[in-house]
């Protein structure tokens, strides 16, 4: 029986995921979010914009779990905003507080709870790499200080969407380090945990496009119909289905998918996981233990 952990297992590919982990019957799941919409379940609330939440939750899943250990942490819920004119009740940035600042936390709190030889997956986006070429405005920094507080960014985007674009991009990129970062933390090593920044590539159809404008969210739901997709698939390898993303989610977080050594960044291209080399700007070293020493100070723990 493995122990596992999620967020954003309530839609999209996620939900395949945690539908999968749940049907194995070899796995105990404990989710946490804002509602489950499957008639009859449970789960353990959570919001990410809220860090309040995060450490209740956190909570919770120690005193349901008592001594057994977490086998598995799947961190994959996250959002996209048509701006960054939103905060959080702590005074962040929503986008970046709930991709990056909120998985930080429960990260960080739920570590003593990872059993050896546990898996930590982040889901991360190819968007993070300008080489990419992505089509969204690709990260200028990790700075974790100016994407808390982006009124006092000097690069900021006058273009509303465009900062909207560069906080989701840039809290893509911060998984990626966080991963980097968790590396070098000897309780991992110690453990023998392997972390994983997933990349899914491009999964149209879910949930991600909802708080963007109408237009939008009609060519994301559109694009995810089997009569454009399939089609759209045989041209661009970035794009999968819902059910590859959410099947290769759940494969990681089961261990049937191993992790080759010393590889941290898994990439779903043509429905098949690839195990590539991270970006350039994900192999920093430099600014991934910036990120997790100013994440550190913004959610009020240790270094
Ligand atoms: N779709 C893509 O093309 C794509 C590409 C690259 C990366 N990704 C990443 O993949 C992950 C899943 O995305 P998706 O496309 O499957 O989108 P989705 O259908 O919108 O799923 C997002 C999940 O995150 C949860 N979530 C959002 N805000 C939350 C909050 N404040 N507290 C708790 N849970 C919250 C949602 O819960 P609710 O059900 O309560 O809303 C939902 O379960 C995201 O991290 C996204 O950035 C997606």
């Amino acid at each position: 029986m493995s122990t596992m952990v999620m967020t954003g297992g309530t839609s999209g590919f996620g939900a395949i995921a945690a539908g999968r982990l749940r049907c194995s019957g070899e796995n105990r799941l404990l989710l946490g979010a804002r509602n489950d919409p499957r008639p009859g379940s449970s789960c353990l609330p959570l919001d990410l914009a809220d860090l309040g939440s995060v450490r209740a939750f956190a909570n919770a899943v120690r005193e349901e779990l008592g001594d057994t250990p977490v086998d598995a942490l799947v961190l994959n819920a996250g959002l996209v905003l048509a701006d960054v004119a939103r905060r959080t009740p702590d005074g962040f940035e929503k986008t970046f507080a709930v991709n990056h600042l909120a998985h930080y936390l429960l990260l960080r709190l739920l570590m003593p709870a990872l059993g050896e030889g546990a898996r930590v997956v982040l889901t991360t986006s190819g968007t993070h790499d300008p080489a990419m070429g992505a089509g969204l405005t690709p990260p200028r920094h990790a700075d974790a200080s100016l994407l808390a507080y982006p009124d006092r960014d000097p690069g900021l985007h006058d273009h509303p969407r465009k900062a909207g674009e560069h906080a989701y991009t840039a809290s893509k990129l911060c998984a990626l380090l966080t991963v980097r970062a968790m590396t070098e933390e000897k309780e991992m090593r110690d453990k023998g945990i392997t972390a994983v920044a997933y990349c899914p590539g491009q999964v149209f159809g879910t949930g991600l496009a909802q708080d963007l404008p109408f237009y939008m969210r009609v060519v994301w739901s559109l694009m995810g119909s089997p009569v454009l997709s399939r089609p759209a698939r045989r041209f661009d390898p970035t794009l999968n289905t819902r059910a590859d993303a959410g099947d290769t989610l759940a494969d990681l977080a089961s261990g049937d998918a191993r992790t080759p050594e010393g590889r941290v960044y898994a990439a779903l291209r043509r429905g098949q996981l690839t195990w590539p080399e991270p970006s350039d700007v994900a192999c920093d070293t430099n600014a991934a233990r910036t990120l997790w020493q100013q994440s550190a100070e913004l959610v009020g723990l240790p270094g």
